[in-house]
């Protein structure tokens, strides 16, 4: 209900303004199964990516979207180390094989997401009767993982998300997010991890992947702090994954801020990467919708448009631009169970281009 009332008074205001709403209405060319496919609209700005699933891959009307679409692929979960080494000794490279075939057999890039994702905890941490490891035998098991992990899909993962979301931003966390990796290794945790991967392979990308960072004014002043200091030490971190999951009526994530962003990572001197891009379109969490409102509809092409405008400014300082998923055909669950959509995507649930893939594209 909230997003409907929000809604609304945006879509007054911006009927009132230089710039309304109406400018952003593609509806003419729905349903067009002819349309320009995303990464050529983009092939002169930057690789266009998206995250998906083994199934994805092995189904032959969703590769042939996805060739049409895409030049770069990320593995959504089969390249975490949940995944992969759930515990010590066990392997399940299945899904991750299938991604990278694919990419192989298709001419795809593929990024590598992600080697420690310290948040979600992990059996490398522990001994066997649960208590925290010395940093010696922590580091030692990093070591081993990542050298098993790159060297394997050296070949083809030429980025990698070396460290996932490891800065922090509230009084409880300081500059970085608590976890065991911390508690053992403090910074030289994500410092490591990245010599670790450089060391296993000198010629690939190394990225360090974060959130909220555009709506989170602290985390970036951490983010942008300690990547200086890490570049300036000389540590391989090559590249800053900003994961762009961004909400239409966050006021923080704006055109505006994204630029200003862009230009203090470009002045550290590493390469930027737009690694996780949705806009969900919910004020609160709880508002779920069958359909989606044609104002907020035409809302979310029209802040993504202008996102999108700042991105292509910039396209000399940004690499690659990955979506979090390839259609809106992303199930979700309510508490009691049902089933439901978010919206947050440029494709529809039938993987055909959204309002907002017109906006985005027309330039
Ligand atoms: C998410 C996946 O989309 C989910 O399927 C999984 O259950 C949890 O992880 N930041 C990241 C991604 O870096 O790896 C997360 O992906 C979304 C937030």
């Amino acid at each position: 209900m909230l997003t409907k009332i929000l809604s609304f008074f945006l879509t007054i205001i911006s009927f009132i303004s230089f710039n309304p709403l109406s400018n952003y209405d593609y509806y003419d060319k729905l349903g067009d199964e002819d349309y320009e496919g995303f990464k050529d609209v983009y092939a002169e700005y930057f690789d266009i990516g998206a995250a998906v699933g083994g199934w994805h891959c092995r189904s032959e009307k969703i590769s042939e979207y996805i060739l049409k679409n895409y030049s770069s692929l990320t593995a959504e979960n089969a390249f975490k180390q949940a995944v992969l080494n759930p515990a010590e000794g066990v392997w399940n490279f299945t899904e991750a094989d299938t991604i990278a075939d694919f990419c192989r057999q298709n001419g795809l890039k593929l990024r590598g997401h992600c080697l420690v994702w310290g948040y979600l905890g992990s059996w490398m941490t522990r001994d066997s009767e649960g208590n925290l490891v010395s940093k010696d035998v922590l580091l030692q098991r990093m070591h081993d993982y990542i050298n098993v992990v790159v060297t394997r899909y050296k070949d083809i993962v030429r980025v990698w998300d070396v460290v996932n979301e490891p800065f922090g931003y509230d009084k409880r966390d300081g500059a970085f997010k608590q976890n065991d990796f911390l508690t053992i290794c403090g910074e030289e945790y994500i410092t490591k991890a990245f010599e670790f991967a450089h060391e296993a392979d000198p010629t690939a990308v190394l990225c360090l992947n974060e959130t909220t960072v555009l709506k989170n004014q602290k985390k970036q002043n951490y983010l942008l702090k300690y990547i200086e200091k890490w570049v300036n030490e000389g540590v391989p971190v090559h590249a800053v994954g900003i994961q762009s999951h961004w909400n239409l009526f966050v006021l923080n994530e704006s055109p505006r801020r994204l630029q200003k962003v862009i230009d203090k990572l470009y002045k550290i001197g590493v390469d930027i990467q737009i690694t996780e891009c949705d806009m969900r379109i919910d004020a609160i969490p709880s508002d779920i919708f069958d359909e989606v409102p044609r104002n907020t509809e035409l809302l979310q092409s029209k802040k993504m448009s202008q996102m999108f405008e700042v991105l292509r400014k910039n396209a000399d300082k940004i690499s690659s631009v990955t979506f979090w998923g390839i259609s809106d055909n992303r199930p979700q669950k309510t508490e009691d169970g049902e089933t439901y959509y978010r919206h947050e995507l440029l494709f529809d649930r039938d993987y055909m281009p959204k309002n907002a893939y017109y906006a985005v594209c027309d330039f």
